[in-house]
């Protein structure tokens, strides 16, 4: 990483992130610490920021120039050929406000009306609240746990769920909260299984650039044609580069129905996604690929110091390194306490996680703590944590 990106966030204390006001931070309130919300303490790509500056001088703050939606089409397909090997037709990449407009769109258009939706869980939050939001069932199919915090895919859990009427599998890829990144047999195994009970897969990838070295991001879709047949993507340059706020994210499709369908969806159905968001997504894919891959070294070694704190301060407490995302899976059930872990953080330490319940079955007993902060401030963190779940 270079020095001066390094000593600049190193310099980052809790007062100035509170200063910065970003939710993350002003969420835990006057004083508090903020590792719930998924944002990053890092600032932003110096491309990103040019990117930004330059639709500020034009004041090109109109609609969504075609041009700008062909041209970040374009540099999300370089991406992911440069970054996943995965060849993708840049006409088939779609322009939405965010994944989780994606995922509403991918449940009410692409999927069998009605249809119970199947989640793996513990679960990002919203993937329990959309689906219900918007009147369909969800089957939870609890995640495999090898006993060290190693977790699969509990695949006849998913066929039973198939076979009770269930039609889109939402397939989280990094796995937002666990941390995996699936490798291509268990893809291709899921993929025959969605195959079998004729499914689909709403494949969320949003964190796909913040892979570890030594684990690579596959994209469900290019495992085979098989998986393509089945499956919407959505990704966003919002999480590598910390630019949820600017409202942009991508469908990538990747078989003829979903093309036809898409445009029979008309114009208005997937619209918004914000000018600022789509140059900073093109930025980020064209030009900020350096300062990502410095961040996830420092993030790595986030990671590994988070094993070597809880080590430290709290050897009870179950912890795998995650393969990619910058999330963190803390299982304190071998814990005696009084109360959720979560809960008597967020509490005791003024210091805002979020509690295992929220991400629905499997999640009791844990919490998600967020790392992407800087290394003194971790240590102050995990250190609160520890006097928090000490008993009393
Ligand atoms: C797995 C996952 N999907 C979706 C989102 C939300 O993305 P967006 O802000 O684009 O809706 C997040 C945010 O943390 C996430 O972790």
């Amino acid at each position: 990483m270079a020095g001066s990106l390094r000593q600049a966030i190193d310099r980052t204390t809790p007062a100035m992130l509170r200063a910065r006001g970003s939710f993350k931070w002003a969420a835990p309130g006057p004083g508090g610490f903020g590792a719930a919300v998924a944002e990053m303490d890092f600032g932003a790509a110096p491309a990103i920021l040019d990117a930004l500056a330059g639709l500020s001088a034009d004041a090109n703050f109109g609609y969504l120039p075609p041009s700008l939606a062909e041209e970040l089409s374009a540099a999300c397909a370089e991406f992911a050929r440069r970054r996943y090997g995965w060849e993708v037709d840049p006409a088939l990449i779609h322009h939405v406000p965010d994944v989780i407009k994606a995922l509403e769109l991918a449940i009410t258009r692409f999927s069998r009306p009605g249809a119970p939706v199947i989640l793996p869980t513990p679960a990002y939050m919203p993937f329990l609240s959309v689906p219900a939001f918007l009147g369909r069932e969800i089957i939870q199919v609890p995640m495999r746990d090898d006993g060290a915090g190693f977790f699969t895919l509990d695949l006849d859990g998913i066929s039973g769920a198939f076979r009770a009427g269930g039609h889109l599998l939402i397939f989280c890829n990094p796995y937002n909260p666990l941390g995996r990144v699936f490798t291509r047999p268990e893809m291709t195994e899921l993929s025959e299984v969605v195959d079998r009970h004729g499914g689909r897969v709403f494949a969320d990838e949003i964190h796909g650039p913040l892979v570890y070295p030594g684990t690579r991001h596959v994209p469900y879709a290019s495992t085979s044609d098989l998986a393509a047949s089945h499956t919407l993507t959505a990704t966003s340059a919002s999480k590598g580069w910390n630019l949820p706020g600017l409202k942009c994210a991508q469908v990538i499709l990747t078989n003829e129905p979903d093309r036809q369908r898409w445009e029979e969806m008309g114009l208005f159905a997937a619209h918004g996604a914000s000018n600022p968001g789509v140059v900073a997504n093109i930025a980020a894919y064209r030009h900020g690929e350096q300062w990502l891959d410095e961040i996830l070294g420092y993030l790595d070694e986030n990671r590994r110091l988070l094993a070597r704190l809880l080590g430290r301060h709290l050897p009870g407490v179950r912890y795998r390194p995650p393969d990619g995302t910058y999330l963190a899976w803390f299982d304190c059930s071998a814990l005696d306490l009084p109360d959720s872990p979560g809960e008597l953080v967020t509490r005791r330490a003024q210091l805002t996680v979020v509690d295992g319940p929220a991400f629905g079955d499997g999640g009791a007993g844990s919490f998600r703590f967020n790392f992407a902060t800087p290394q003194p401030v971790l240590t102050e963190m995990v250190e609160r944590i520890a006097s928090a779940l000490r008993p009393a």
